[in-house]
């Protein structure tokens, strides 16, 4: 919240202003421990419910390695794979701030990790949410490919004065959305990956609307940024979110 105060007093900041060092060393055994406990119950509780692309992910990056990712090992695999790599941060960062490090193939993870008593609410993203729920993904060439244009949408859309529309495609799609596969309802977004409670209520609650996914929909749909949301928005592949999102121009972007 600091940071974006100051970022309204200081629009000018580069990225690379809000990035800090991992100090993986200060990570404690808790830490690590607590880590451990999140990955091992998110991937039991996920089982086959997500994307086969997430799975691979995981596997690919190595990220049932117990304990935190240290993110410099972390990038020796996913940057000579799709060009992204991932940063550290102290917390959330400002829209804009974000959007332009997407736009570079830079992925912000919270340099600091929930205590046991948080295990199933946080305020703002750790680096579990940003770890486990968004890397596996990247590692994935056109997925990695979208969410470089969804950066750059996203600095197009605040350029214009328009950002809330980058952020409702960015929700729907990115943090979100569920996917068809196989003909089976899965989660495909990271904040639905990545949490406990919501992921088997997005796939499952009988209370909530779940509606075919096109970018239309998603930049027109609000969303909630503090509770489970009220509606799903459901792409009929993987591949066809990306090849959605990769289709939609900052100018049609402005225009829906
Ligand atoms: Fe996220």
């Amino acid at each position: 919240m600091r940071q974006e105060a100051i970022a309204r007093d200081q629009p000018l900041q580069r990225w690379q202003d809000y990035v800090v060092p991992q100090c993986w060393e200060a990570f404690t055994v808790e830490d690590h421990a607590v880590w451990d406990l999140l990955f091992a119950r998110q991937v039991e509780l996920l089982g086959t419910r997500v994307v086969s692309e997430f799975l691979d992910g995981i596997d690919l990056l190595r990220l049932s390695h117990p304990g935190v990712p240290e993110l410099a090992e972390l990038n020796a695999i996913l940057e000579p794979r799709t060009g992204w790599r991932t940063v550290a941060v102290p917390g959330l960062v400002p829209d804009e701030i974000f959007f332009a490090m997407l736009s570079e193939r830079v992925f912000p993870v919270g340099n600091f990790i929930r205590t046991r008593e948080q295990l199933d609410y946080l305020e703002a993203p750790d680096c579990f949410h940003d770890l486990f729920g968004h890397i596996p993904l990247l590692a994935h060439h056109d997925y990695a490919e979208m969410t470089e244009h969804v950066g750059r949408l996203g600095l197009a859309a605040i350029a214009a004065g328009e950002g809330h529309r980058a952020a409702r495609l960015y929700w729907h799609s990115v943090e979100f959305a569920l996917a068809k596969e196989g003909g089976e309802l899965k989660i495909l977004g990271a904040g639905l990956a990545s949490s406990f409670g919501e992921s088997h209520f997005s796939l499952e609650s009988e209370e909530v609307e779940r509606l075919p996914f096109s970018v239309e929909r998603a930049v027109n749909a609000p969303y909630k940024h503090d509770a489970f949301q009220p509606r799903y928005l459901v792409s009929a592949s993987l591949d066809r979110t990306i090849r959605d999102v990769l289709a939609l121009t900052p100018e049609r972007l402005l225009a829906l």
